[in-house]
């Protein structure tokens, strides 16, 4: 996606952001733009507090001049804006390809609005196109593989691909923020979306999945144009 298509998907977001809220600032190089708008917005007065669902979306807040609340001193956040992998039918999402699914889904989730920004060749008829991330303890995380490779095929997945997800110099592990390795699931297609997610999260290792469902009620979709405002 070009950054004017995600300039206007984050440039829409922002029309959401009231005076006193405090915002859930999801991560990926989209929900940067729409926390670099934010920090801007900040210069002209407003009056938000930021809770960042990365490092990297901290940093880029903190450089934004977005003021920052720490997680545990939050008892409201209004909005959250986040970007996306994937966005199914009724907006199941599949995200966690920077590998922040886990902080992500937890302030999501605390949200009273998920909005999720993209550009158009992020909506999809079916997920699974994308492989799906799913984080795991490292502990017995070769046992957690072989769960989550059961789980997928007793959901319908035909030989899905599991792949420890690789820091960029090819031989160590990524290792999330909070310490857990990744495992990206290539199934091709996800068609049974619910059942999949209930049988991930069963296994004891797994600590989340990307399979983001009932979170997000508004999708914008940035265009060359504009952006396209999707609600459920
Ligand atoms: C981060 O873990 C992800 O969930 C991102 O939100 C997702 O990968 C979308 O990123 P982009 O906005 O960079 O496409």
């Amino acid at each position: 996606m070009s950054i004017n298509v995600k300039e206007q998907a984050a440039r829409a977001a922002l029309s959401y952001v009231e005076d006193g809220m405090t915002l859930g600032l999801g991560s990926g190089s989209t929900a940067e733009i729409f926390i670099e708008l934010l920090g801007l917005a900040v210069d002209d007065g407003l009056k938000v507090r930021g809770v960042p669902t990365s490092k990297r979306s901290e940093e880029v807040a903190l450089e934004a001049g977005v003021p920052l609340i720490d997680v545990e001193q939050v008892d409201h956040i209004h909005l959250t804006v986040d970007g996306a992998d994937e966005v199914g039918s009724e907006f199941a999402l599949i995200k966690g390809g920077g590998g922040c699914l886990l902080r992500e889904k937890i302030i999501a989730n605390a949200s009273d609005l998920m909005i999720c920004i993209v550009d158009e060749s992020k909506l999809v008829e079916v997920l699974g196109a994308y492989p799906l991330p799913v984080e795991v303890d490292q502990f017995g995380f070769t046992i957690t593989a072989k769960k989550i490779f059961d789980a997928l095929v007793a959901a319908g997945s035909e030989d899905p691909q599991i792949v420890q997800r690789m820091k960029k110099n090819g031989r160590e592990p990524f290792v999330t923020d909070g310490g857990n390795y990744i495992f990206d699931c290539a199934c091709s297609a996800l068609p049974r979306v619910r059942q999949i997610a209930s049988r991930l999260s069963a296994i004891p290792g797994v600590v989340e999945h990307g399979l983001f469902i009932d979170l997000a009620r508004i999708v914008i979709v940035g265009t060359e144009e504009g952006a396209d405002i999707l609600e459920l």
